[in-house]
């Protein structure tokens, strides 16, 4: 009702619902744990009043999306990106049911502790071969990777913004593909 009120809007086209279970950041104790299953009926409720047009889910487990699946889950929002690739079995659930991939830290994260795309050496090495950055190699690896991947690439830097814009030109050769699909998953379980 607060978000409505402040963005001035009498339905907000989607909601992800932040369940903290999975990946970097907090997790919830005690009474703060609440049953998804009660969750997502409040979620549903709001969407068949109208006040919500989709659910979403962030920092959700496999087994909570599945438990999810039959309330109709339009995207998920998890950390991943070229270096922190825990969820991939997650990601071809999401393919196969027509769920949006919205990958957080799509560049490794800001976060101390976190791996990074730009200080990848198979990032590094294919930026320089194909005159472009680290980080345009990682957003465009996200983009190549599945047809779902739908990029938002936070910045508050103008240059930066061009740059990760012009990485959905980017394309790869059948090598450099293979050398980038095959970068260790460095995500871990940090608590941040
Ligand atoms: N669901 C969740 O739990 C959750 C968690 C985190 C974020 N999010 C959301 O996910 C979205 C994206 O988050 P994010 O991780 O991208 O944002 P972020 O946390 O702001 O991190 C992006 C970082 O990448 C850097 N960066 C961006 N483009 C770059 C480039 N071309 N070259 C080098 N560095 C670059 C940024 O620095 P510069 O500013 O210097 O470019 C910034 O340090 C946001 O909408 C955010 O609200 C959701």
């Amino acid at each position: 009702e607060a978000n409505l009120k402040s963005l001035g809007l009498d339905r907000i086209p989607l909601v992800n619902l932040r369940r903290a279970d999975t990946g970097p950041g907090l997790r919830p104790e005690g009474d703060q744990v609440v049953d998804l299953d009660d969750q997502l009926a409040v979620m549903t409720a709001l969407r068949d009043e109208g006040k919500i047009g989709a659910i979403g889910l962030s920092s959700v487990t496999l087994d909570g999306l599945r438990r999810a699946l039959p309330a109709g889950i339009a995207c998920v929002q998890n950390a991943y990106s070229l270096v922190a690739r825990d969820d991939e079995d997650m990601l071809r659930l999401c393919r196969a049911e027509g769920i949006a991939w919205v990958p957080f830290f799509p560049l490794g994260g800001a976060f101390a502790g976190l791996a990074k795309v730009v200080d990848e050496p198979a990032a590094i090495a294919a930026a320089q071969a194909l005159n472009v950055t680290p980080a345009q190699v990682g957003l465009a690896w996200l983009l190549h990777h599945a047809p779902n991947v739908l990029l938002i690439p936070g910045t508050a830097d103008a240059e930066h913004l061009r740059g990760n814009i012009d990485a959905a030109a980017i394309s790869f050769d059948d090598t450099t593909l293979a050398t980038l699909d095959a970068v260790p998953s460095r995500a871990g379980d940090i608590v941040l």
